[in-house]
């Protein structure tokens, strides 16, 4: 073998054994739960991912679940809607649902 067939060999092994064991990960799964709001909308995205307005009362809870992608760059970032009786909104609310280093915090 050519030292340069050696190099490619090596670089494709070394990027199929990081796919594969990137991609045998866990899939993430996140809940949102309402702890105590009467009336609440949260809105979770990414950049290439909405889950839409979701309309919550109080204890309800959702989730959804994804990979993180090859480059760990998937992120979801959330809004969260304090709705009055009128469906007016009293508050609201941005906060990082996901990202690197939450994965890294909760494992
Ligand atoms: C989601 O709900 C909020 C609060 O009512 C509203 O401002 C927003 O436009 C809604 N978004 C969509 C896509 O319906």
């Amino acid at each position: 073998m050519s030292h340069t067939t050696y190099f490619l060999f090596l670089c494709v092994l070394t990027l199929s054994h990081v796919y594969i064991v990137t991609s045998s990960f866990q899939p993430y799964i996140v809940p949102i739960i309402n702890a105590n709001i009467e009336h609440l909308v949260a809105h979770v995205y990414s950049k290439d991912n909405d889950l839409g307005n979701k309309t919550m009362t109080v204890k309800d809870a959702f989730h959804w679940n994804f990979r993180m992608n090859l480059r760990e760059t998937t992120s979801f970032a959330g809004e969260c809607f304090w709705m009055d009786d009128d469906n007016t909104v009293l508050k609201k609310a941005n906060f990082e649902v996901f990202n690197k280093d939450v994965a890294t915090d909760c494992g």
